[in-house]
């Protein structure tokens, strides 16, 4: 009877439940469909968002790959130097380590001439050693630019590993601490004694600089081979 009542009393038992459930239902439906709805704009956002970051990503790739790798095959891998330039800071402080020299400078690694341009501006006679031919050419064309005579800078397409450097006075190096042991052994072979190696941001581990400029990233040492060759006899007989 009770039972009866209530549903007589409401005409529907579950009529009061029902309608809050179909208002749930319906905010339900209403957020779902706003949120497809965002979903939706956004799959159609992120293909051009992802094509566009991955062509990008793809372009500075292949920029890298451009200026970095020609000529690398040609280099036993444990001596493989990638192109990373100079800073302005660290450039001037080989300039400083440089004042007062003068004569026939090699850049063992020239990249893009920064530093051999730096050098011929104070009156160096300089060959840049490069072994990435598209960055030989564009330090060519930028020397042809500036007007620089090929008496003062030339950049030759060559692996310094496999160049006699006996006729170099001042060297300059910007590569990779794993070859700065074996370089150093190729130098102290070559080099004369009056000569200056300047090394930019990786010292040789077995040498003891005559001086140092900077600090950090743009850090460059200053080494001479007659003290390099005294350090070296001083150790041999000890
Ligand atoms: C860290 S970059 C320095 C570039 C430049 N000297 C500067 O300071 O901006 C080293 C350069 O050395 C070159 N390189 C590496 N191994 C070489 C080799 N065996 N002979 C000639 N160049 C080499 C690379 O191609 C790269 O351009």
């Amino acid at each position: 009877m009770l039972s009866f009542a209530l549903v007589s009393k409401n005409s529907n038992p579950f009529g009061r439940e029902k309608v809050k459930c179909s208002i749930m239902e319906d905010s339900v439906e209403v957020i779902l469909q706003h949120k497809s709805c965002e979903l939706s704009r956004h799959t159609e956002e992120k293909p051009l968002v992802t094509a566009a970051s991955g062509a990008f990503l793809a372009g500075v790739y292949g920029l890298w790959t451009l200026f970095a790798l020609p000529g690398f095959r040609k280099v036993p891998i444990c001596l493989k130097v990638p192109y990373l330039p100079s800073s302005r800071t660290q450039t001037q402080n080989v300039m400083k380590l440089l004042r007062g020299r003068a004569g026939c400078l090699a850049d063992l690694g020239s990249g893009d001439g920064r530093l051999v341009f730096a050098a011929t501006a104070k009156g160096f006679h300089c060959t840049g050693f490069e072994i990435n031919s598209i960055l030989t050419g564009y330090a060519r064309v930028k020397s042809n630019w500036k007007g620089i005579p090929s008496s003062t800078a030339s950049f030759v397409n060559q692996d310094f590993w496999k160049t006699d450097l006996s006729k170099y006075n001042n060297v300059t190096v910007f590569l990779a601490p794993g070859v700065m042991e074996v370089l150093g052994r190729k130098l102290e072979k070559e080099l004369p004694d009056e000569a200056r190696v300047i090394a930019c941001r990786f010292p040789f581990p077995d040498w003891t600089p005559t001086a140092t400029e900077g600090e950090g990233l743009d850090q460059t040492w200053a080494y001479d081979m007659n003290v390099i060759r005294k350090l070296s006899t001083q150790a041999a007989m000890k």
